[in-house]
């Protein structure tokens, strides 16, 4: 029993994350100039770096501070993020339960929503098919719900504020608790909302995502730092295993070591 429960965590803390940073840098090899990406990524590094001396490198706080590499990685999971299917529930009421249609769910029956369609949402993504590796850096002010929450990557919170009731014939959103004062702050990497599913949502998203955010900006980071991605002519097709979305394994991105 608990060989299986490690071996599920196992996936879970490692090809995850893996997976992940796979996807972004095929994402950034595959965009229209990687170099202007990385030399962006590069430019904040050294200017965070060069005006905070004192700072131990690469502590949590130096990280935070790092909203391009941030975006980068979100942009990718959102896009093409592997996990499809978001916040999985099984109906465990005796009886089941009857939604506001008339659809009847079975006890034991498994419920979830589209996490594939949300992300590619034009209402909630202008361009939602193309990935732009700093969308999140300043989102544009609305009142769509991944882009009207004051959550900045340094403030350190992890949800939106955002109040859902499903009516009939919408989901609506009311946002009047987090839209007040109107201020366009970056979207973290950890920051769950009803439009941004790649953690889950709600009390069982995913707890281990502050530290796989960590880990893969550092890993970014010392990528655009050291390296140059050459271009791939087009974005390599991911392939869908049991639900999921993975990045195809037989691809080769070539990178060549910057001089100092
Ligand atoms: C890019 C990396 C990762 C992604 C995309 C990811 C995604 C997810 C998702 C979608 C869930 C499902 C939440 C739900 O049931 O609604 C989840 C759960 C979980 N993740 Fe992650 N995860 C990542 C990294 C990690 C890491 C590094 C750890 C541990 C160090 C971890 C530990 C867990 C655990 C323990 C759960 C179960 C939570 C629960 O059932 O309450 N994950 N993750």
């Amino acid at each position: 029993l608990i060989t299986k429960r490690f071996a599920s965590l196992t996936f879970a803390a490692i090809q995850s994350s893996v997976i992940t940073i796979t996807n972004t840098l095929l994402d950034i090899a595959s965009s229209p100039d990687p170099q202007a990406i990385l030399e962006t990524m590069r430019a904040e590094i050294l200017s965070d770096i060069s005006s905070n001396p004192s700072q131990p490198p690469w502590d949590k706080a130096v990280l935070a501070r790092l909203r391009h590499v941030d975006s980068a990685i979100r942009e990718s999971m959102r896009l093409n993020g592997f996990v499809a299917r978001g916040i999985m529930k099984t109906v465990m009421a005796p009886g089941g339960i009857t939604l506001w249609d008339g659809t009847h769910l079975p006890k034991g029956a498994k419920v979830g929503i589209q996490a594939y369609s949300v992300h590619r949402d034009e209402d909630f993504y202008p361009n939602a098919q193309t990935y732009q590796p700093f969308r999140f850096v300043s989102p544009p002010h609305s009142r769509r719900p991944d882009q009207e929450t004051d959550t900045a990557i340094a403030s350190g919170s992890d949800t939106e504020s955002l109040h859902l009731s499903c009516t009939p014939s919408k989901l609506t959103v009311d946002s009047t608790a987090s839209i007040s004062s109107g201020r366009k702050k970056p979207l973290a990497l950890v920051t769950t909302s009803p439009t941004f599913l790649a953690f889950s949502h709600g009390p069982n998203a995913c707890p281990g995502r502050f530290f796989a955010a960590n880990q893969m900006k550092l890993t970014l980071a010392h990528i655009a730092l050291y390296y140059d991605i050459e271009p791939l002519p087009q974005r390599p097709e991911s392939r869908w295993f049991v639900g999921s979305l993975g990045p195809p394994f037989d691809v080769m991105v070539r990178v060549r070591r910057r001089r100092a």
